[in-house]
């Protein structure tokens, strides 16, 4: 044995002890009783993963989640959480550290706090999200083990917490694997980190673990009358447990009661004002089980196809979109609050938006809900981006899991309208076996709302674009990626005609092109605005001849990091294809959208 420790840190490192473990994510964490840990963290650079393994490999019992601290003068620790440096939690260490702003693998995230659990409750450990691959620890002993960089995860650590001094540690490693979601490759920086909050909530042991209350499309409104259905999961299978529902604005106070598997729902009538981009209302929604009450504020819509039509609330809408990554508005780094929301989205509203796609991976909680209030509608993804291990069965789980998560989250969001399953992948058997589960598996958790995926052009030849995808058949609206004028035929777009044969309605999901803020010069010339107006230009002008286009979402609102993006004094680590600079500046093409989408 390489290590001397004291017979404590033995028993400890034994895990004879006690244990925690994985509970289903539970909703609206935000109107729960938590306390936060959020805040400064030591961390650990650990390339080699020496707090993990031993020089054998083999995961060690001896590993840096003990926190060990010599206990007699001979005893050999060699590493330290107190003596090092701390990173903002929530946050990615990317742009917080220099030396890790290309950073690919292990880093060891402490924090010690004082903790008073509460007689008879159970405390549940939650992460909003870490990239991308999360040991935890409790006060020594393993709390659990989560991968996926963009949704939330709890473990009940009841039997770990002490009262008093804890500790939680957090082995975090971002390393990219072929059979990963998202893959090995992607454009987007790959900013690691706990990057969401964290925070201990506490439960009564039997507590409302999720919940669904939405407007009900398939029964039709009766003079202002609506149908609302309600539906409740505890976190156990108990029957005979009543569950309060009150809506006071809408005088709406019902009672259900839980079946043996520990679920109950209603239908209830109501008289809502709709949620709209014009008219983002949110009512107070209060449910009770016991002595415990989760406000909410949730919205009434409708959101459905008719032909190539897209209905919101019963009328066509026009996307008026954006597309967006999860980055600060200024600068780099991983946006993790309402503010960051706030910015990003009142820059898509003076583009004249009504909409935006959220890529490639689920936003954060705060981004969902603040456009929720300002009237924005939301396409909410998966990160199935690229060559995902199609044949591997866990990467379908994981992809899957993702899937579960993001909808489990957001499914009492009124403005998230369209979940979407991937982007850009490549045609084959085993893709269309993968993704067509995922769809059919998010169209059975809720069937409320609209299944899509960013789609390719299929084969282009004399300027005649086809799009030809199996995938089709399961996605409610048909959404593609195209880049003319950018990645081919430049300055083409007038000539092109488009065969889309399903009768769908059609997103363009994704197009546009660089322009280094500041480059001027002739149209023709790359990297200038005039270039990238110009390319709006024609491309708005080619979208508006696409028969059942029902909206878009240029590529993309703000220049982002990616490490893809290597052409210095151009690119510099940024994909440059923002309306907005990575400053924020607003870029020539900003005024050919917003113009386009003031006449729509
Ligand atoms: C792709 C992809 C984006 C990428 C963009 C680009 O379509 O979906 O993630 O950033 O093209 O090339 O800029």
């Amino acid at each position: 044995m390489r290590k001397l420790l004291s017979t404590s840190l033995l028993l400890i490192a034994s895990g004879l002890w006690a244990v925690a473990q994985e509970v289903p994510q539970v909703a609206n964490v935000m109107a729960r009783q938590t306390t936060s840990l959020n805040g400064a963290w030591n961390y650990i650079v650990d390339v080699q993963e020496e707090g993990y393994y031993d020089y054998r490999m083999n995961p060690t019992r001896w590993g840096f989640f003990i926190n060990a601290k010599p206990q007699r003068p001979e005893d050999l620790i060699e590493y330290d959480f107190d003596k090092n440096p701390t990173l903002q939690v929530p946050g990615d260490w990317n742009t917080q550290d220099e030396r890790l702003f290309f950073y690919e693998g292990t880093v060891w995230y402490k924090k010690s706090f004082d903790f008073h659990p509460q007689e008879g409750r159970r405390t549940l450990l939650y992460f909003g999200a870490v990239n991308y691959d999360a040991h935890v620890y409790v006060n020594g002993r393993k709390a659990g083990h989560h991968i996926g960089g963009f949704t939330p995860f709890n473990f009940d650590v009841t039997d770990l917490i002490k009262d008093g001094e804890n500790v939680v540690i957090v082995k975090v490693d971002n390393k990219r694997h072929a059979e990963a979601v998202p893959t090995q490759i992607f454009d987007w920086w790959n900013y690691g980190g706990i990057t969401r909050d964290v925070c201990l909530i506490s439960v009564e042991p039997l507590y409302i673990e999720n919940y669904k209350l939405l407007l009900d499309k398939t029964v039709p409104a009766k003079k202002g009358v609506r149908q609302l259905h309600f539906s409740v999961k505890l976190n156990k299978a108990e029957a005979g447990k009543t569950v309060t529902l009150r809506i006071p604005e809408l005088k709406v106070s019902q009672q259900v009661m839980t079946a043996d598997d520990g679920t109950a729902s209603i239908s209830l009538k109501a008289k809502p004002q709709l949620w709209s981009p014009e008219t983002p209302i949110l009512y107070k929604v209060e449910i009770q089980l016991g002595q415990e009450t989760l406000k909410d504020e949730i919205g009434f819509r409708t959101i459905e196809t008719r032909g190539k039509q897209i209905l919101l609330n019963g009328q066509p809408i026009f996307l008026k979109g954006i597309s967006i990554h999860e980055e600060k508005p200024n600068g780099g780094g991983r946006a993790n609050s309402t503010e960051d929301a706030h910015t990003l989205l009142s820059w898509a509203k003076e583009l004249g938006c009504n909409y935006v796609r959220l890529a490639h991976y689920p936003h954060n909680e705060y981004a969902i809900r603040e456009a929720e209030r300002m009237g924005m509608l939301v396409w909410s993804e998966i990160p199935c981006y690229w060559t995902i291990a199609w044949k591997n069965p866990d990467t379908y789980a994981n992809a899957e899991r993702q899937l579960t998560d993001m909808i489990l989250r957001d499914q009492n969001r009124a403005n998230i309208i369209i979940w979407s399953v991937a982007n850009e992948t490549p045609h084959s058997p085993e893709r269309d076996v993968f993704l067509s589960k995922l769809a059919k598996h998010a169209r059975q958790l809720d069937d409320s709302r609209l299944i899509s995926m960013a789609m390719e052009v299929t084969s282009a030849s004399n300027y005649h674009n086809k799009l030809q995808d199996n995938m089709n058949e399961y996605v409610d609206v048909v959404s593609f990626n195209q880049y003319i004028g950018w990645y081919r035929d430049v300055n083409d777009a007038p000539k092109m005609s488009w065969e889309i044969p399903y009768e769908k309605p059609v997103i363009i999901s994704e197009f546009g092109g660089g322009a280094r803020y500041g480059l001027h010069g002739e149209k023709n010339q790359r990297w200038t605005e005039e270039f990238q107006e110009n390319l709006y230009k024609e491309n708005t002008a080619m979208l508006d001849k696409i028969e059942g286009l029902a909206g878009t979402t240029p590529w993309i609102l703000k220049d982002f990091r990616s490490p893809r993006r290597v052409l210095t004094g151009i690119q510099d680590y940024y994909n440059r294809k923002g309306l907005f600079s990575d400053k924020g500046e607003k870029k020539k093409a900003f005024y050919v959208l917003k113009d386009w989408y003031a006449t729509k």
